[in-house]
Formats: structure tokens, C-alpha cells, sequence
């Protein structure tokens, strides 16, 4: 796992864009795995100046949404499909008939789940997955106790989750208690990894999973096993961390061909 602990949430955003546009240059038809959430707005920003810029073309990308709530209608602002279209489809110039979230609306959501996997597999796999990470730890919607071997189900979401949650809708007792999520292994099988956290409230869930056991208690802990991630924090979330100092040393030491540069400003 690579850690680098920049001074803001900007510096994080320029880095995990420049990051990802790296993953897929080159690649005609890369896939991307998308995470909602607030923590990768920045980054949906600065892919999208690289986008008008003409540095990066999306336009036959395709993309995998993490997760989805149950029962939510899809025109509902809060539904992750809009959300996703909202803030990943249309700025990044991606071809809506490319973009898939979890359908959870189906009648069968066993079903969907098991059609999102073969979906997934049948594009070839994720080339990168942008991640966020919820202050219990979760990635996607794997709550505390999620399996490491899980694929794409149903789930309960915590009560912390849905309590963090609650500002999006117009009452807490809105917010769905279901969710369809990626599982732990699917997320675990992308190629490239690339998580971004920032703020206090995000620190001590990267204390545990980047320097803690690998623990179900702490699902992104199992990104410790993923052969290619990188965490992106900002001074605050970064607070827990022991090793900071050392993350620093290193991403300052880097050999200039293993560097990706972070976009300018
Ligand atoms: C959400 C999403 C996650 C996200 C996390 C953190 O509910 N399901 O994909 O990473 O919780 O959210 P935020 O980025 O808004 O702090």
C-alpha cells in the first residue's frame, strides 16, 4: 500500500486525478469503478479540466458504480445513479450506455447483483477503482463484518452510515436501510486502486486501515492486501497515522520514473 499524506484537500484531488488519468492512458477502452460520496468530487473535478483539455477522452470508458440504495426511485436526487450521472457521466464526457450502477430497484436483487459481476467480468475488469472511505471504515457500502470474499449484495447498512447520510436526505428516517454494494473481493480485484480520504472525521478510519490489523472490523483494511493501492489524505486525515513521517520520506524520495506528478494547480 502506497500512503501519501498531502497538505489539503486540493493537493489530494490534483494527485488522485492524475493517478487515475494514469491508470487508463492508453487503454481505448478502460474501465473505471466509481465511487459517490463527497470524498471524490475534487478528484470528478480535476479529471473533468484534463477531460476539456483534450489530455484524457472518456468518451469510451466504461464505468462501474460501487453501490446503490435499495428501494430508492431512480430519479430520486439522492439515488446513486443520478448522483453518478450527475456528478461522473455527463462532466466527463462518459457515454451513459457504458456507466452501470446496481439495480436496486430490481424485483430480484439476487439477480442483479449476480448480472453487475458478470457485467463487470465481462468488460474485462476494473483497470482503476476510485475509492472513498466511510468514517466506520467501509468501502462501497462493506459495513464493519463484511466478508473478504464477498461480490456484489445486498446489505444493511450501519446505523453510523446512515446517520452520516442523513444531510442528503430531508429527514434520517429517509434514508434507505438497504443498499446493493460491490463486495469486498470485487473491489479487491480492480487492477489499480486509488483512495482518497480527507478531514478529521476520516481519521481514524485511516489509522485502522492503513496501519491496523487486517480486520473485518475495518473493511478498507483489506486494500493492505490489493498489490497496487494508493491512499491520498489530507493533514487531517491523516492525524491517526504513526507512520506519517515515513510516508512522507518516501513519497518525497520517489525514483522520478515511478513518480506521477500531481496536475497543477
Ligand atoms: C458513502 C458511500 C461510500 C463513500 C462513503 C464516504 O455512503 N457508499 O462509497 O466512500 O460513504 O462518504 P463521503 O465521501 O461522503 O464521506
Amino acid at each position: 500500500m502506497e500512503i501519501v499524506v498531502l497538505p489539503d484537500p486540493d493537493s489530494v484531488a490534483r494527485l488522485s486525478a492524475a493517478l487515475v488519468a494514469d491508470a487508463v492512458r492508453g487503454k481505448a477502452e478502460p474501465v473505471l469503478g466509481l465511487a459517490t460520496g463527497s470524498s471524490p468530487l475534487g478528484t470528478y473535478r480535476e479529471l473533468r479540466r484534463l477531460v476539456e483539455s483534450g489530455a484524457l477522452d472518456l468518451s469510451r470508458a466504461s464505468g462501474f458504480a460501487l453501490d446503490e440504495y435499495v428501494g430508492i426511485p431512480e430519479d430520486h436526487p439522492q439515488s446513486y445513479a443520478a448522483v453518478i450521472r450527475s456528478e461522473v457521466v455527463e462532466p466527463l464526457g462518459m457515454d451513459p450506455a457504458r456507466v452501470r450502477v446496481p439495480d436496486g430497484r430490481a424485483d430480484d436483487l439476487e439477480r442483479a447483483c449476480r448480472e453487475y459481476e458478470e457485467a463487470i467480468a465481462a468488460a474485462g475488469g476494473v483497470d482503476v477503482q476510485i475509492l472513498g472511505v466511510g468514517a466506520n471504515g467501509h468501502i462501497g457500502f462493506n459495513e464493519p463484518t463484511s466478508s473478504f470474499g464477498s461480490r456484489t449484495r445486498i446489505k444493511t447498512l450501519a446505523e453510523r452510515t446512515r446517520a452520516d447520510n442523513a444531510r442528503f436526505f430531508d429527514s434520517p428516517d429517509e434514508v434507505p436501510t438497504h443498499c446493493l454494494t460491490q463486495g469486498l473481493a470485487t473491489i479487491l480485484a480492480a487492477r489499480r486502486v486509488v483512495l482518497v480520504a480527507q478531514g478529521a472525521a476520516k481519521a481514524t478510519a485511516i489509522g485502522q486501515i492503513v496501519e491496523g490489523p487486517v480486520s473485518a472490523r475495518w473493511p478498507g483494511s483489506i486494500l493492505q492486501h490489493h498489490p497496487a493501492a494508493t491512499v491520498v489524505v489530507d493533514e487531517a486525515a491523516a492525524a491517526e497515522l504513526e507512520l506519517a513521517d515515513y510516508y512522507r520520506f518516501v513519497w518525497e524520495h520517489k525514483p522520478s520514473w515511478q513518480r506521477v506528478e500531481p496536475l497543477p494547480a
